[in-house]
């Protein structure tokens, strides 16, 4: 039976390189969106029916732990139980701390972390009892390392592997791993949307002088996934170009 991948945030540039991937790989994907992106989401699935990816999306606010749960529930009525979940839902509110507020903050912590614990809570008694999951949270290089301009971001993505490091141990005997990948600066609309100064200066100081692909940090995934794979858990794979090494 093909095994059933969840990614949140499936149809920003990140996710629709991640949801393509996992399609070609031979997984039956969901792609995840927020409910305010419902035309979006139409156009997105009719331009990967296109490309010849048949994937289905679903709408939830990961924010929410109510509304991750009946979104989880809808996808094992609908295809079965979820074997592989990727967190990549994810916002920048980015702000010196001094002039951050707590909405900011905030905002940043729910999407980026608090949906972490809100969308593997409800699959994660099912993995075990299966005795098979595969679990991947997208973090950042900047939570590896900090950003000016991003307490809040960096906090939330240093968090994420905080958390992989702990549900690892807790799946490691029942066939379950837990995996981070830690992306560097890619190419998305997150990062077209810095100040082209900024981020000139940012590229300027990678050391393969370019940012990443989606397709670079989806083939990461598709390995973590994968059965090859299955010794490896609790790791912080990072995909940054050399930007951070440690
Ligand atoms: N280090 C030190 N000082 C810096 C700096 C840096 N990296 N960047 C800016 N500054 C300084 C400026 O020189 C300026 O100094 P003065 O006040 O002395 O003139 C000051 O900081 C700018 O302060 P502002 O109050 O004007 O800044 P702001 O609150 O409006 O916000 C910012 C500035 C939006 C945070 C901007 O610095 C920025 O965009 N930084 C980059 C943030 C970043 O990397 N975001 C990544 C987005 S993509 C992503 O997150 C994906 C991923 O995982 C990698």
């Amino acid at each position: 039976m093909t095994r059933i991948a969840l990614v949140t945030g499936g149809i920003g540039g990140l996710g629709t390189a991640i949801c393509t991937r996992l399609a070609q790989d031979g997984y039956t994907v969901v792609a995840n969106h927020h409910p305010s992106e419902a035309d979006a989401a139409e156009a997105w699935k009719k331009d990967r029916a296109d490309a010849g990816f048949s994937i289905d999306t679903i709408a939830a606010d990961v924010s929410s732990f109510e509304d991750s749960a009946r979104m989880v529930n809808e996808i094992t009525a609908h295809h079965g139980p979820i074997d592989i979940l990727i967190n990549c839902a994810g916002i920048t509110r980015d702000k010196t701390f001094k002039k951050m507020e707590a909405a900011q903050w905030n905002a940043v912590i729910s999407v980026n972390l608090n949906s972490v614990f809100n969308v593997t809570r409800p699959v994660w008694e099912g993995m075990l009892e299966r005795g098979f999951g595969r679990i991947v949270n997208i973090s950042s290089v900047n939570g590896q390392r900090g950003q000016f301009g991003q307490a809040n971001y960096s906090a939330a993505k240093a968090g994420m592997h905080g958390f992989t490091m702990a549900l690892a141990q807790e799946g490691a005997s029942k066939g379950v791993t837990v995996n981070t990948i830690s992306p560097g600066y890619v190419e998305t609309a997150m990062t077209l949307a810095m100040d082209e100064t900024v981020r000139n200066s940012i590229i300027s100081g990678i050391p393969m002088r370019r940012m990443a692909q989606p397709d670079e940090i989806a083939a990461a995934i598709s390995f973590l996934v994968s059965d090859e794979s299955a010794y490896v858990t609790g790791a912080n794979l990072p995909v940054n170009g050399g930007l951070f090494m440690h």
